[in-house]
Parts: structure tokens; C-alpha cells; sequence
């Protein structure tokens, strides 16, 4: 048997993908997104929550108007991991993203952490986006007099996180979130390019929705409204009031909870695999979402603090207020249906990413080979899309928000420090190997990827360290008592 650290050659996961196109019987992965489509997935799954929901609480609670410092910070360390993936996106172009490169560099044993690790970035992703759709929905149905009854509008069970305990809500099921995560995995089902195309519909709305709120605020922004009580000087940066609380350890912080509004850029690695060009495209469908997305997501937080005070920013749906501000009520509700429309295209990338990583976990014999299995006609993952949106479905029916939300940026964070620190490894290991994109100082951007995320990640509550350090616990059992015995690679070396 091979040790737990072998590794595969970059060699032979060429091979394989090569072979999954082309010269197997069985179905496969079809390529057929462009490099158009490669960005627009990114963008689909990059803007969402985060911007549309938590930078009113990022900027009121922790930096003020210099909410858009954090965005910065925060578009930095993502930038960092950015170029490490792009890297290895391009070398290693097949599906599975962090997962397929930690088995390239860190061999079988990483590799496999991080495969079950990337099930918090998605699958939980999914659940948390879905969740803060379902009470967007509920919010804009309300405007019309549509009310959703209580009892299926929530989760049946609420966290306290100061008392440790668990207490009923009287809520049912939160029926939206579970039937928008229906919806969707019946698109996958039915084809990345199908799924592809309604995404790049959503994030051409998407994204007018938010340059005619930047167009409509710029003109009405004045330092005038960063004037408040904790901040009467009205300072760019208001004065410190306590660790985290405004100052620059509060655009630290705002830099740690905005993070989430960048999750997602990753994920076009994930389809790799089904991908016309992915040696060229890969990489600058990486990057050029990320910084199409860093620069709108600077330009809506200089606007939002510089029309709303920010102390009022605190609401559920800070950009809606500040159309309501402007005076434009009409624009609020079209926001509205934009932020509903655009955390749809979140869930469904996360739905696709956490699919394709599954895929390539069975197809290594890591999981079950069932979970491979590619439909006859419409070439997707059709099992495992079916398994992973009923239990995102069931877990967004009924988790609630704070719980699942705080494991994403931690498994999110725990994957970037991995490929930040394989793809240096790779560069002494491999210094031969064909590198269609090579980022830049590596030798500075690769440590530094990994050591800003691992101290966002300190950053983070105790509470949601235990909670990881458990998840990985169950993986490395799934791990010694099915992957280990199953692994293509160790029956091959036998
Ligand atoms: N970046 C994604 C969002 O903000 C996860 O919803």
C-alpha cells in the first residue's frame, strides 16, 4: 500500500482528464464554458450576501466609513490566494480546485482534509446564502402584502451562543430557503451550460443593479454623513473605541466579516474541468472576477457610508436603504429583486463547486464510486448533485444563519492557506513542470497568502474552532475507515 502522503503526478491527473474526455465508455464532464462564462461564474458566486447584506453591519459596527479600507484589506488576502490558485488552476486544470491540488503537492492524506474541509465552503455556503435569501424574499413579498406564514419562514431551532443552549423558535421549516436549493439542483442536473446561462442572465442584473446604485449615490455622497455620535470630528476613520471597535484594529475586523463577500472566486476552478480553454482561461477567470469584484465592492461601501450615516447602517438591507435615502423608492424595490436574484447565483455556484469536488473525491476512490457517476444525456454529475442539494436543502430548512455561516470563512480560510502553501511546494518540487501562468514573487505572495489567512482565521470565534476541529475529526474517520481502502492510487501501487 502507498503511504498516505503519496501524491499524484501532475502527469497522470492530466491523464485522467484527458482520459474522462475523451477515452472512456462511460459518460463525462463536457467543456463547454468560455472564458465569458468562466467570469461571470465567479462574479455569480462572488457578490451576494456579503455586499448585499453585511457591509451595513461591518460598517456600523467595526469601521465607519472606512468600510472600504476593510474591503481593500480584505480584497488583498483574497488577491494573494487569488494568484496561488490561478497558478494552480492552470497547471493543474482538472476539476476538484483545492482538493485535486493538495493531492498534486500534499499528497492523499491533505488532500482529503481539504476535500471534506471544502464541504464547509460549499455545501455550508450554500445553506447560509440560501437562508439570507429566504429572508430577503420574505422582506420584498411583504412590500406587496404577501406574507409568508412565521412557521415556514424559519428554522424550527435557534443557537444561543452565550448560554450554549438550543431553543425552539415555534418556527416549522424555512420552506423558501428549501425550495430555492430544489430549484437549483434541478438545473444543475440538467446541464453546466443550462446552469451557466441563467447564471450569466442573474449576474447581468446583478451587476446593473449595482453600478446604477453606484451612478445614482455618487453624485448625493457628502463627509457629511460621517458625522455620528462615536465619530463627531467626522473622521474618515473614526476614533478607536475599544479592540475592534472602530480605528484601525475595527477596519481589521470589518477586513475579517466583509472576507465572506469575496468567498467564491475559487470556485470557477471548480469547473476546470468543463472549461473550452482552461490553461488561459482559468487564470484570468480567477483574477477577473476578483478584481471586477473588488472594485465595485470599494466603490458601494464609499457610496453607502457617504449617503447614510453609518450608525443607521445596521439593517438587514443597507443598500436598499441608501436608494431609500436618495430619494429613489423605486430603485429599492428593484434592489431588492436584484439582491433576491443575485444570492439565487451564489447558492447555484456553490451547488456546482461542491458537486464538481465531490466528483473528483469518488473518482479517486476516496468516496463511493456512485458518486462519479456522470448522466448518459445531460453529462453532469446527476447523483451527487441530487444528494448534495437534498442535504443543503434539509440543512437550510432547518439550521439557523449564524451557525452554519461562521464555518465557511473558517473551512473557506483553511483551503487557501493549503494552496497558497502547495503551490510553492510544487515550484521546489516541480520547478520543471509546464506552468501556462506563473504568479508572480512567489516566493513573497505564496507565504504571505497563507499567513493572512491564517491569521484571519485566529481571528475568529473559539466557539467556531471547536466546531471545525470536530468536522475534521469526523473526516478523518470517514478517511482511515473507507478512503484509505478504497483509494485508486494505493490499488494501483498494489
Ligand atoms: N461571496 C458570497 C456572498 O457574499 C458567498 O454571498
Amino acid at each position: 500500500m502507498t503511504s498516505i502522503w503519496s501524491t499524484k503526478s501532475i502527469a497522470s491527473l492530466k491523464a485522467e482528464a484527458h482520459e474522462a474526455e475523451f477515452g472512456s465508455e462511460t459518460p463525462n464532464l463536457r467543456r463547454t464554458l468560455s472564458l465569458a462564462s468562466l467570469i461571470s461564474l465567479g462574479i455569480g458566486c462572488i457578490i451576494g450576501a456579503g455586499i448585499f447584506v453585511l457591509t451595513g453591519h461591518a460598517a456600523a459596527a467595526y469601521a465607519g466609513p472606512a468600510i472600504s479600507l476593510s474591503f481593500v484589506l480584505a480584497g488583498l488576502v483574497c488577491a494573494l490566494a487569488g494568484l496561488c490558485y490561478a497558478e494552480m488552476a492552470s497547471t493543474v486544470p482538472v476539476a476538484g480546485s483545492a482538493y485535486t491540488y493538495a493531492y498534486a503537492t500534499l499528497g492523499e492524506f491533505i488532500a482529503w482534509i481539504i476535500g471534506w474541509d471544502l464541504l464547509l465552503e460549499y455545501a455550508f455556503g450554500a445553506t447560509t446564502v440560501a437562508i439570507g435569501w429566504s429572508g430577503y424574499v420574505v422582506s420584498f413579498l411583504r412590500d406587496f402584502h404577501i406574507g409568508i406564514p412565521a412557521a415556514l419562514a424559519g428554522a424550527p431551532f435557534a443557537f444561543d451562543p452565550a448560554s450554549g443552549a438550543w431553543t425552539h423558535t415555534g418556527a416549522l421549516v424555512n420552506a423558501p430557503a428549501v425550495a430555492i436549493v430544489l430549484a437549483l439542483t434541478a438545473l444543475l442536473v440538467v446541464g453546466v451550460n443550462e446552469s451557466a446561462k441563467v447564471n450569466n442572465i442573474i449576474v447581468a442584473i446583478k451587476l446593473a443593479i449595482i453600478v446604477v446604485f453606484i451612478l445614482a449615490g455618487l453624485s448625493s455622497v457628502s463627509t457629511a454623513n460621517w458625522v455620528t455620535s462615536a465619530n463627531p470630528d467626522g473622521a474618515f476613520i473614526p476614533p478607536n473605541a475599544g479592540p475592534g471597535e472602530y480605528g484601525w484594529s475595527g477596519i481589521l475586523r470589518g477586513a475579517a466579516v466583509v472576507f465572506f463577500a469575496y468567498i467564491g472566486f475559487d470556485a470557477v476552478s471548480t469547473a476546470a474541468q468543463e472549461a473550452k480553454n482552461p490553461q488561459r482561461d482559468m487564470p484570468l477567470g480567477i483574477l477577473g472576477s476578483l478584481v471586477i469584484c473588488t472594485v465595485l465592492y470599494v466603490l458601494v461601501s464609499i457610496v453607502i457610508t457617504g449617503i447614510v450615516p453609518f450608525d443607521r447602517l445596521s439593517v438587514p438591507d443597507p443598500i436598499a436603504l441608501g436608494v431609500d435615502v436618495i430619494g429613489l423608492r423605486w430603485l429599492s424595490t428593484v434592489v431588492k429583486l436584484g439582491a433576491i436574484l443575485g444570492l439565487s447565483s451564489v447558492v447555484l455556484v456553490l451547488l456546482l463547486g461542491q458537486t464538481r469536488v465531490l466528483y473528483s473525491i469518488a473518482r479517486d476512490g476516496l468516496l463511493p464510486p456512485i458518486a462519479a457517476k456522470v448522466h448518459p444525456r445531460f453529462r453532469t454529475p446527476y447523483l451527487t448533485t441530487i444528494g448534495t442539494g437534498l442535504i443543503v436543502a434539509v440543512m437550510a430548512g432547518v439550521l439557523p444563519i449564524g451557525l452554519v455561516g461562521e464555518l465557511v470563512s473558517i473551512g473557506t480560510l483553511f483551503a487557501f492557506a493549503i494552496v497558497c502553501a502547495g503551490v510553492l511546494f510544487l515550484r521546489y518540487t516541480h520547478p520543471q513542470i509546464h506552468r501556462p501562468f506563473r504568479a508572480p514573487l512567489i516566493a513573497i505572495v505564496a507565504p504571505l497568502g497563507a499567513a493572512a489567512a491564517v491569521v484571519l482565521m485566529l481571528g475568529l470565534p473559539r466557539d467556531t474552532w471547536i466546531r471545525f476541529a470536530i468536522w475534521l475529526a469526523i473526516g478523518l474517520i470517514l478517511y482511515f475507515t473507507y478512503g484509505r481502502r478504497h483509494s485508486r492510487l494505493a490499488r494501483a501501487a498494489e
